[in-house]
């Protein structure tokens, strides 16, 4: 949510900070600025819309600048336009400021600001940070003090960089519940909400300690407060990651690293017949003992937990409990001391997550994330961390982080269980197996699939609203697909299992309906087909992933997906491809901002 960027160094400012917009565009796009800050002055550029606008200015720039901030923003207080966008001035235009989070007590601030002189020109909160700096240096011409001083009177969350007429050359950081990451170069250094910003330039970064604050410059990073010694790691992301490369959209793109994603998730945690999990953080003895499993996450993070339930069912007898983040932290749980929480996040940023696993931490709870950002928040916080290795993810629709999430809850599962001695050496080989076989059958789907999903979205492209269903395992996946379709089609889209249609979402169906089905061969097969014949008898316009082979389906529907024939879990890894691929070309086929819908930002760091 929103994503900024700070630089001081040896390069052009305006040209790094403008680069770093672009890669870090995915957080929000709503509106974009940069200010860069020399000879004391400080200039400013916004726009509405993407950071393409601001691509004039920086063609336009002749002055060298060493130091700027930039920001691409979320809206949360103000309408999306140039007034409301970042970076913002203090009265005298002499600071300028870049927000991430959302600050609570603004009103109030702004009430007490206004009183003593101070006059502002956005509908933002964050705006208010840059008087109170201002008020505070007014009084004490101390700028370092002023932004420490200013920072105890926020409530809320934030990660801010701010620059200064006052101060050239440097730049102050904080961050409270919002990331903010230094990277470390040579007569250069940079900062930002999220590595890839500057993974171009170094891989050497400082992660910002939850409600530290400080101030770089283009040779040192300092803290302020308590002394701490400076601890650098090394990134692996390779930068080409993030690039779109050859292909017309990240969400494709993404789509197509799957079967590489799992590959690479099989070989770092199957090592010959057994399973590790080398950063798990919690000793095998309090696996043995744990009594429940609570899984906690936010959107298509909370779909892969609820797939979760059904994927660990043939292997652990270990009661779980799913629930989506922003539900949990209100819940008054009493937990014992052998439950276990898992959360479940891409970016591991998301607020809500986040304050879950706090809420378990401060009641004693043993807690491992199952993340795709080394280094985040919830990474930092919980005791164990399954890392999905997914790589960076910048479509805004989450695509191969899930599937990843999906494969590292099924070997955890089957690890979980081995070592309570609940599966057999013979059944995990077996599992095992057959997991290892899904990336080359990810690619062959691939490879047969594409022209057909594109052709069969081109033809469900005009149905207005769709429902979405499954049965077991296919029920979550169902789910899935809805949210694919609706986020990034603006399609209404249900999922349900298809048990429940009778008891509601039936009253839609007419021939002007979609209805996507999953119907794999499986104990739950017969029930379904006649799920299905309902809503054909209600002209409802069936498009079915259905098994391999399966050939009573046709007569339900001329419109169908076969997925692999193998155990039905496992069929979860094609079918997310399927329905990924369907809502990609349904967007295409709508004229869509496929990576970046309207409304959304990659990571949700407010509540
Ligand atoms: C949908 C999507 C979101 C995220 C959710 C949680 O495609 O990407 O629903 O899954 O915002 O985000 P993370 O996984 O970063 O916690």
């Amino acid at each position: 949510m929103c994503g900024i960027i700070g630089y001081t160094g040896k390069r052009n400012a305006a040209k790094i900070i403008f680069q770093g917009l672009k890669r870090l565009e995915y957080r929000g796009y709503d509106s974009c600025g940069l200010a860069l800050v020399e000879k004391g002055k400080i200039i400013l550029n916004k726009q509405a819309g993407p950071i393409a606008k601001l691509e004039p200015f920086i063609a336009g720039q002749k002055v060298f600048f060493s130091t700027g901030i930039g920001h691409t923003r979320w809206a949360t207080h103000g309408l999306a336009n140039r007034i409301n966008a970042h970076p913002h001035f203090d009265c005298q235009k002499k600071i300028a400021l870049a927000h991430n989070g959302i600050i609570e007590n603004y009103f109030t601030l702004k009430k007490e600001l206004i009183k003593k002189g101070h006059s502002f020109r956005s509908q933002t909160d964050s705006e208010v940070v840059a008087h109170l700096v201002e008020e505070f240096f007014r009084q004490t011409k101390d700028l370092e003090g002023a932004f420490q001083k200013a920072i105890t009177k926020l409530q809320g969350s934030f990660a801010f960089v701010l620059i200064s007429v006052y101060a050239p050359g440097k730049i102050f950081i904080a961050r409270k519940d919002s990331p903010l990451i230094v990277g470390l170069g040579e007569e250069e250094n940079f900062v930002a909400s999220d590595i890839p910003a500057f993974l171009p330039f170094t891989h050497r970064v400082v992660y910002l300690e939850e409600g530290e604050s400080g101030v770089i410059d283009a040779k040192k990073i300092r803290f302020f407060g308590r002394r701490r010694r400076l601890r650098s790691e090394t990134v692996s992301f390779r930068s080409i990651d993030a690039v779109k490369g050859r292909w017309r959209h990240f969400m494709l793109k993404e789509i197509y690293e799957q079967p590489e994603v799992i590959e690479r998730i099989s070989s770092f945690y199957v090592k010959g017949k057994k399973i590790h999990f080398p950063q798990l953080g919690i000793s095998q003895s309090f696996l043995k003992k744990v009594k429940k499993i609570y899984i906690v996450a936010c959107g298509t993070a909370y779909h892969a937990g609820l797939a979760a339930k059904y994927l660990k069912e043939g292997l652990s007898q270990i009661p779980l409990e799913v629930e989506v983040s922003s539900e949990f932290r209100y819940r008054q749980i009493k937990f014992s001391s052998h439950d276990l929480v898992i959360s479940i996040s891409q970016s591991g940023e998301t607020a809500d997550t986040l304050a879950a696993v706090r809420l378990a931490k401060v009641s004693g709870v043993k807690t491992i994330t199952i993340c795709n950002v080394m280094g985040s928040s919830l990474v930092r916080e919980s005791d164990g961390f399954i890392n999905t290795l997914a790589g960076p993810e910048v479509g805004v629709a989450s695509t191969k982080a899930y599937t990843a999430q999906l494969a590292c809850l099924f070997l955890f599962f089957l690890y979980f269980s081995s070592l309570r001695q609940e599966t057999v050496s013979v059944q995990r080989q077996k599992f095992i197996k057959e997991f290892q076989q899904i990336p080359r059958l990810q690619r062959e789907f691939l490879r047969l699939n594409f022209i057909k999903i594109k052709r069969l979205a081109k033809a469900f492209s005009k149905y207005g609203c769709f429902l979405f269903l499954g049965r077991g395992i296919n029920y979550p996946l169902a789910l899935e697909g809805a949210l694919k379709l609706k986020e990034i089609s603006y399609i209404p889209a249900e999922g349900y299992p298809a048990g429940e249609m009778k008891h509601g979402p039936i009253a839609l169906i007419d021939e002007y309906k979609g209805v996507v089905c999953i119907i794999t061969q499986g104990r739950l097969y017969e029930k379904m087909f006649s799920n299905l014949e309902e809503i054909k008898s209600r002209q409802g316009k069936i498009l079915a992933l259905a098994t391999q082979g399966d050939r009573t389906i046709k007569n339900l529907t001329p419109a169908v997906i076969f997925l692999p024939s193998l155990q039905e879990y496992l069929s979860i890894f094609f079918s997310a491809i399927a329905l990924q691929l369907f809502a990609y070309f349904v967007a295409y086929n709508l004229g869509r901002s496929i990576d970046k819908p309207r409304n959304l930002a990659k990571s949700v760091t407010v509540e």
